[in-house]
């Protein structure tokens, strides 16, 4: 059984020692994706029910400040959202709203300190820890943000193959994604940045899962790369797999997903279509979404003013209200999603 990706990669233990992945950046590598890249499917795909379910997760983490005195953070909160098989659901928001938590909560991989509460089905089932490690690696795969997850001391080949030496899918996979067959006998340090970013992704899909979290997966690769990406997504999702692919680039969500959902300091603020983003913000439910839309060069180019709350500061009520022009005494009470306008929406007045 393959642990991460493949047998090879350093999976748990990278996580544990190591702490979360941080950002690898993110530019628009879009180049003209967008027409034809869903070809013209329905949101959702046509196979439609959900894949993964996360329900009221949280992820605290015990941390241990000056004198020893031990603290509780709560970086994810109240976070709900789904997965839908034939779906590529697109997960945005900025730097530290909680994105790669999600992913190593779904995964299992989270650091020994942190505590997840609330739930995750898969296929209808709760995930387990048993259920996590029987999955992982196969049905449900992680391309990891940063590229520390492959294993230093195994050639690339190999770490591609996988614990079941699929010898012919590694050569496919190096083929489709560019790699040089020579790469097959390198180390990773041999690797230059973007293809070893490549391997994490052609380790990940070589067992046709049923889940891909893809955590920045375009990151760092050209725009042509990028695009066989998205495109061999398509193809999976197109399979009745289910893509959770989690991206800083809004123009990339925009071009690839059915449905996007945006984050905010540990929680989902707002699901929506793809659809709806693409129209602009007045199609938009949440004031934090339709100022990330606002933002974008190609539109009023408007930063938003304050930042985003860190999970030790965290304001009581709503996430976004220090930010918020709409915002009413009622905000600062407990703020539950609500559908709307076939959508989700974390937020008392969004109409
Ligand atoms: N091991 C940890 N211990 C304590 N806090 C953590 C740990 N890992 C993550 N956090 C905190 O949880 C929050 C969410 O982190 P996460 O890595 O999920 O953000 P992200 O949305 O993936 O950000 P980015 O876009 O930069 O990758 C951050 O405030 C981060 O500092
Ligand atoms: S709940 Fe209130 S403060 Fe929060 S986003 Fe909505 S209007 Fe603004
Ligand atoms: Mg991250």
């Amino acid at each position: 059984m393959r642990d991460m990706m493949s047998a090879g990669m350093r999976g748990v233990s990278v996580v544990t020692d190591g702490g979360s992945a941080r950002p690898d950046g993110g530019s628009d590598q879009t180049g003209g994706m967008s027409a034809g890249m869903r070809d013209g499917k329905a949101p959702g795909g046509e196979n439609g029910g959900p894949l993964l379910t996360a329900r009221e997760l949280s992820v605290e983490f015990s941390l241990y400040r000056k004198g020893l005195s031990q603290t509780r953070l709560t970086a994810v909160r109240s976070l709900s959202l789904d997965a839908r098989r034939g779906e590529i659901l697109a997960v945005i928001g900025s730097s530290g709203a909680g994105k790669s938590l999600l992913a190593g909560a779904i995964l299992g991989i989270l650091p020994a300190n942190a505590l997840v509460k609330g739930e995750l089905l898969y296929n209808g089932e709760v995930l387990t820890p048993a259920s996590q490690r029987q999955y992982r690696g196969t049905e449900i795969v992680l391309i990891p943000q940063s590229v520390d997850y492959l294993d230093p001391l195994m050639r690339a080949g190999k770490q591609v193959a996988g614990a079941r030496g699929d010898k012919k899918g590694q050569r496919e996979a190096f083929k489709r994604y560019g790699l040089d067959p020579r790469a097959e006998r390198m180390f990773p340090f041999q690797l230059s940045g973007g293809m070893a970013r490549r391997m994490l992704i052609a380790a990940a899909v070589i067992t046709k899962p049923q889940l891909i979290v893809a955590d920045e997966p375009t990151a760092g690769l050209d725009g042509e790369l990028a695009l066989e990406t998205l495109r061999h997504f398509r193809q999976l999702a197109d399979g009745g797999a289910a893509i959770l692919l989690i991206t800083h680039d809004i123009d990339l969500a925009l071009a690839a997903a059915d449905r996007i959902a945006v984050f905010y300091a540990g929680t989902v603020v707002e699901i929506a279509p793809a659809a709806d983003f693409r129209q602009g913000k007045a199609a938009l439910r949440h004031p934090y979404s339709k100022a990330l839309i606002d933002a974008l060069p190609g539109n009023a180019f408007t930063p938003i003013t304050g930042t985003q709350p860190p999970p030790d500061h965290l304001p009581p009520g709503c996430l976004f209200a220090d930010r918020c022009a709409g915002r009413r005494p009622a905000c600062d009470g407990e703020i539950a999603p609500r559908a709307l306008r076939g959508g989700e929406v974390k937020c008392l007045y969004a109409t």
